[in-house]
Formats: C-alpha cells, structure tokens, sequence
C-alpha cells in the first residue's frame, strides 16, 4: 500500500523530493565507496536520480536499478539509457547471487514491506569483498521540509501521520543494527547533509499537492478548505518568504560489506 504512494509521474517526484535525491547522490555515493569498474545496484532507484550519478561514476552499462512503481521504471530508463532497469521489490531482488560488486538504496529502506528481507537480498546479490549501503532521512528533525510541513499539519490534526513519528530506520543505529541483522559485516554509519533553495513559497508549496509519499498523500487526501489552511500554516512557519530560501536536510546512512569466505 505504501508504494502506491509513488505511483505519480516522475517529474512530479522530482520536484518534491528528487531536488533532495540529486543534492544527496554524490554524498551517498562516496561514502559508499562506489568507485570506476564496480557493477552497482541502486534498489528503489525511483526517476533516477541516483542511477544516474551512478552512471556517471561507473558507466551506464555497470548499473542496474529497480522500482516497483511502474512509472519511476519508465522514467530512470529514459533517464539513464543503457542501464539496466527492472520493475521489481527489494524483498525479491530478480537478480541471481552475487550479480553485483555493490547494491545500494537511498531512501528507501524506511518503504520497504520487509526491510530485513530487502537488506538480505541486497548483500545476496552482492558478491565477495563488496559493499551494501543504505541512506533514509532523520525524520525527526533533520529534515526540514517534511518536519516545517508535519508541524504544521499537526496544529490543525492531533492524529496527522507525522513521519518523525511513523517512520522506522530513520537514525543510524536502527540501520547499523538492520545491516548487522543482515548479515553484513565492518558495519558503519554517518550523517550525510544536504540543502535545496527554493524559488519561492509556491516552489515548495506545489509539490506537497501532486500526493507524492505520505506528506504528499496526507496534503492531497485534504479537503479544499483544510488544504488552504495548512498551506497558509505552512507558510508562517517558513517565515512568510516573499523570495527565494533554502532548506537542509540531513540523512542517516549505514556502509557494510561481505567478507569473501
Ligand atoms: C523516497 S523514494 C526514493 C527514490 C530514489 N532512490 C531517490 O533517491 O530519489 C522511495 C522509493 O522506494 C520505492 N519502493 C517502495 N517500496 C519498495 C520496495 N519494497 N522495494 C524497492 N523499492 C521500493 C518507491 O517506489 C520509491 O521509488
């Protein structure tokens, strides 16, 4: 049911959160050690905003990535011609043993059915001497757009599904304990931040209204009238901006590899 949530246009995505995903690419992708030659795969790849960092780094040819959103498959394909892109789950990865030098998901863990599932498969897809990495938002409040938008959303709804609070893998030692759950081993986390500027209130506003992952759905589920009002919140608690301003974002991420046997 939670990915219904991203069967939205991947345009719409971008604008919401693949600004964060390209800002965040790099980040992740160096403390995952992805270096020149290694085959990656990016689980829960989306429209692409890591795939195609990655390609950068490896070569499109090296990179496979997988969705179950139909229309995120359609867009990373476009997005990163060469790939190879599947239309799948991370708890059932259709790759066969040790496809991979690396498998990485960023932003994902916390949407997986089985997180526990999806972490095992991403290391049985891995071969000897590789490296699984992980990265999910600190939803508390490290990231700014989704914690402005819940408190806001929480002064007109005690029960609004605030996920600072919903939200499991959401600090590093929840992932560093999933990884070593996993069967992973030198397991190791860090904060990766990150920021966006927005051009204006109606930059940010906008996206939250395209029912993009739970903030977007909540938004759009509301009634006109309650739209407005949260809208209007949303924009006090920014400051009332008039112009352009910019807002961080820090992710947790967890780093650990297969030792050859
Ligand atoms: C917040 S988006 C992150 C997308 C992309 N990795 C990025 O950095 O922009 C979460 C993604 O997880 C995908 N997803 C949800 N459940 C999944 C599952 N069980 N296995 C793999 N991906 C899943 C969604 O379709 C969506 O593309």
């Amino acid at each position: 049911m939670r990915e219904m949530t991203f069967v939205v246009a991947g345009d719409a995505y971008d604008r919401f959160m693949g600004r964060y995903s390209r800002e965040l690419a790099p980040a992740f992708i160096e403390f995952a050690r992805i270096e020149p030659g290694v085959r990656v795969l990016d689980v829960g790849c989306g429209p692409g905003a890591l795939s195609e960092r990655l390609a950068g780094v490896v070569g499109a040819e090296q990179v496979g990535a997988v969705d179950p959103s139909e229309p995120f498959v359609a867009a990373c394909r476009e997005r990163v011609p060469g790939a190879d892109v599947r239309r799948g789950d991370a708890e059932e990865l259709p790759w066969q043993d040790d496809a991979f030098d690396a498998a990485v998901a960023q932003l994902v863990v916390n949407f997986m059915r089985d997180a526990l599932a999806g972490a095992s498969e991403m290391r049985r897809v891995v071969g000897p001497g590789g490296v699984v990495a992980a990265c999910t938002w600190d939803y508390g409040d490290g990231m700014e757009m989704l914690r402005l938008f819940w408190d806001a959303a929480r002064t007109l709804d005690d029960a609004a599904p605030d996920e600072g609070r919903t939200m499991r893998y959401r600090s590093t030692e929840e992932l560093g304990e999933l990884w070593r759950e996993a069967g992973l081993n030198d397991v190791d986390t860090d904060h990766l931040t990150v920021q966006t500027t927005y051009s204006g209130f109606d930059d940010l506003w906008e996206p939250f209204t395209f029912g993009v992952g739970p903030a977007g759905s909540y938004c759009a589920a509301l009634e006109p009238d309650r739209r407005q009002q949260l809208r209007d919140r949303l924009f006090e608690s920014v400051g009332a901006p008039t112009g352009p301003f910019t807002l961080g974002a820090r992710a947790c991420a967890v780093r650990g590899t297969i030792r050859a046997a």
